[in-house]
């Protein structure tokens, strides 16, 4: 029976241009709605662009267009993204559509008929880019929390929905509710938020300051908070759609937000949905963020990665769609991620070419040349190796679902290309090219052809959400099979089709060798100290103190913690570590840690670790972290020995470095090891090294 699913994206700000980030969030949703289309399920797929505010007005100004005329350009490249990245989305919603406006309209008009909306003076700290208020313990040094744009002070009248009266029914709702915010570590992240106590939310801006929005319906002076018309979308969006079942769409199966709009998402839209008598949305789902080669993107930095420029660069390996299956490859959803060009290539070389593309042209090879092109007929009663396959195939079809039920795309993914390289190592042992060679084997040749055809076949329809062209165009080679729903079961390649021949669909990437190495650039301020000889290997390591953000249980590993860490001018780093049978992930938010920030990134089962944090370890097994008292991002240094900038580390650059505990504190070589002017506490016992 269908089930219906309804998926959103954020709708996108028109005053940036797209980046992996937004297409990001977009693949997964055009996946999600691939694979439910596949599975029978009836969809509706949302996006759209937020078009309305103050930093369009601005833009708009500076352009002189008027703020119609600069959204009319602006949310053009989201179109084209969307074009670009073969999105199915049933509409592009943009916040200036007529029907929008009314609805937003219509719900303000409702919420005031019943008091739930006020008039009030405010005081607040306003931050521009984030179109938000922020209380003043958001703020530091006149800049808001995120990437730090100043606030400005702003007193004026405005109107109010009266948002805290829900925080207890929203607490009750999360609470019922352990799958309403996935991943799990967000909800409590909400739940922490919702444990202060919460105001009522300003709706308006007075026209006099912008007049660039939906204008109140019941005050011609004011224009409605871009936050509360934009979240509208969600229910704007599908109203002139109806299910087959003559419903309406609403409430979506899942909104797919970055971790940075949680509350605006989880606190905000609830208590307005609540406020309107409207249902709330069945999961949100938070996922991590995008980085370029391990750094965060900024324009400034000028390592902002551009979906069509990643297109362009990989167009001989399908462009967009190597893109795409990278991004759905390489994050687990809910965790940050990186991009880079090593990344495209493992994966285009490794998943599609080697896996994918070896399966495809050895079959074809032997079908072509032992009969003629036509797959032969799929035994029913299968044994040995061929019955392996088979099993494996149905053991992968049961899988992915249960996974994708999860929002565990990457998962999914490793489970179908966990049959890929099942079906390469089946053709290793039957090794149809030697059968070819012997008359007496025709029919053993024949059902290794068939089988792995077959198994083939099911690949291809699997991997359909991912890479929709280069699957559809593999799958009409064979046969002309296709991804159609219902197709997700062994036995359907009709026996006798042609294995047709084709141009080459999963070519490898051909890698430039790198040019002579540039020296790395500094990250932090050399100091004058870096061209004398390096005194101690203690000067090659980056010491930090780093604060938990957020703890996690590693999604597949049993040892491991995921740490979001706030390393002060080094930004956000994702560090795992194996210290999980010692300490509870929620123990540890808010502590600080001592990190070592500059390890060569790596992955420890899927998941991104971009540096070490220490710990020390008594004798009897117990292990003690370092406690460093300073401000996130401080150095660790000891007497007349400081960090030298340079390359990032192997593991074996530590080897050295021996730290060691002594009266309750590290130590290096008999000296205190100092950060942020303290010496580092540890409750290990005298002689216990740290590492
Ligand atoms: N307009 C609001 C959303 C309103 S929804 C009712 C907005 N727009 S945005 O364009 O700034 O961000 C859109 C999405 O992109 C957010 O989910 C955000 O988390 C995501 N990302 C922006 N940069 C990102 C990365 N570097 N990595 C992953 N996603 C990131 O917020």
């Amino acid at each position: 029976m269908s089930d219906p699913f309804y998926v959103t994206t954020p709708i996108y700000y028109v005053n940036d241009v797209p980046h992996i980030g937004h297409s990001y969030t977009s693949v997964l949703a055009d996946v999600l709605s691939r694979w439910h289309r596949l599975a029978g399920d009836e969809v509706y797929f949302l996006t759209g662009t937020d078009e309305h505010g103050q930093k369009v007005q601005e833009a708009a100004a500076k352009a002189g267009r008027t703020p119609q005329e600069h959204v009319d350009l602006t949310s053009t490249s989201f179109r084209e993204m969307g074009k670009l990245l073969d999105l199915t989305n049933d509409r592009f919603i943009r916040t200036t559509d007529a029907d929008h406006v009314a609805f937003v309209q219509s719900v303000l008009q409702g919420l005031w008929d019943k008091g739930e909306i006020y008039k009030s003076s405010y005081k607040g700290l306003y931050n521009v880019r984030d179109e938000r208020f922020y209380s003043e313990s958001d703020i530091r040094e006149g800049r808001g929390p995120g990437p730090g744009e100043p606030v400005e002070e702003v007193e004026e009248v405005n109107y109010f929905f009266k948002m805290g009266s829900y925080q207890q029914r929203l607490l009750d709702h999360i609470e019922k509710n352990p799958a309403w915010i996935v991943p799990d570590f967000r909800r409590n992240e909400v739940l922490g938020f919702l444990r202060q106590p919460l105001s009522d939310l300003c709706i308006s801006r007075p026209k006099t300051r912008l007049s660039w929005g939906i204008e109140l319906p019941f005050d011609k002076d004011f224009v409605t908070y871009v936050w509360f018309d934009a979240l509208l979308n969600y229910v704007s969006g599908p109203r002139g759609a109806k299910r087959a079942d003559g419903n309406d769409w609403w409430p979506a199966s899942v909104h797919l937000i970055g971790k940075d709009i949680l509350t605006t998402h989880a606190v905000y839209w609830p208590t307005m949905l609540m406020g309107a008598g409207i249902p709330l949305p069945k999961q949100i789902l938070a996922h991590g963020w995008w980085m370029a080669d391990g750094q965060k993107m900024s324009k400034s930095v000028g390592n902002v990665v551009d979906p069509f420029e990643v297109a362009k660069k990989y167009e001989s390996v399908g462009g967009a769609e190597a893109f795409r299956f990278f991004l759905m490859r390489d994050m687990v959803v809910g965790q940050d991620s990186s991009f880079s060009d090593e990344g495209m290539a493992r994966v285009v070389n490794g998943d599609l070419a080697n896996d994918v593309g070896n399966i495809l042209s050895r079959i074809r090879k032997q079908i072509a040349t032992q009969f003629e092109g036509k797959i032969p007929a799929l035994p029913v009663a299968l044994s040995g190796a061929s019955a392996e396959l088979k099993a494996k195939a149905e053991a992968v079809l049961a899988e992915v679902p249960n996974q994708m039920r999860l929002f565990r795309v990457s998962f999914a993914l490793e489970e179908t290309m966990s049959l890929a390289r099942a079906i390469n190592a089946y053709l290793e042992a039957t090794a149809p090219w030697k059968l070819a060679k012997d008359e007496t084997k025709r029919q053993e040749l024949a059902e290794v052809l068939a089988v792995s055809s077959e198994a083939l076949r099911l690949l291809l329809v699997l991997l359909s959400p991912y890479i929709p062209k280069k699957a559809s165009e593999a799958l009409s080679l064979l046969g002309g099979a296709s991804a159609a729903p219902g197709r997700l079961a062994w036995g359907l390649l009709p026996a006798g089709c042609e294995f047709k021949d084709g141009p080459v669909l999963f070519p490898r990437l051909e890698i430039k060798k790198p040019e002579a190495e540039k020296p790395a650039k500094p990250q932090v301020k050399v100091p004058a100290a870096a061209t004398e000889p390096v005194k101690s290997p203690f000067e090659l390591v980056d010491f930090r103190i780093a604060k938990v953000e957020a703890a996690e249980d590693h999604p597949t590993a049993e040892k491991l913690l995921v740490l979001t860490l706030d390393v002060g001018e080094l930004g956000k780093k994702q560090v795992c570590a194996g210290i999980k049978s010692h300490y509870a992930a929620a123990d540890l938010v808010g502590r600080k840690l001592l990190l070592v920030a500059n390890l060569k990134k790596a992955k420890l089962r899927g998941v991104e670790s971009q540096g070490m944090i220490l710990a020390a370890d008594d004798p009897d097994g117990a292990v003690h972290l370092l406690s460093p008292e300073g401000e996130p991002g401080a150095h660790a240094t000891v007497d007349g020995l400081d960090h030298r900038p340079g390359q990032n580390l192997g593991l074996e650059a530590l080897d050295p470095v021996v730290l060691e505990i002594k009266g309750g504190a590290l130590t290096f070589e008999g000296k205190a090891v100092t950060a942020g002017g303290a010496r580092i506490a540890c409750a290990a016992v005298d002689g216990a090294r740290a590492h």
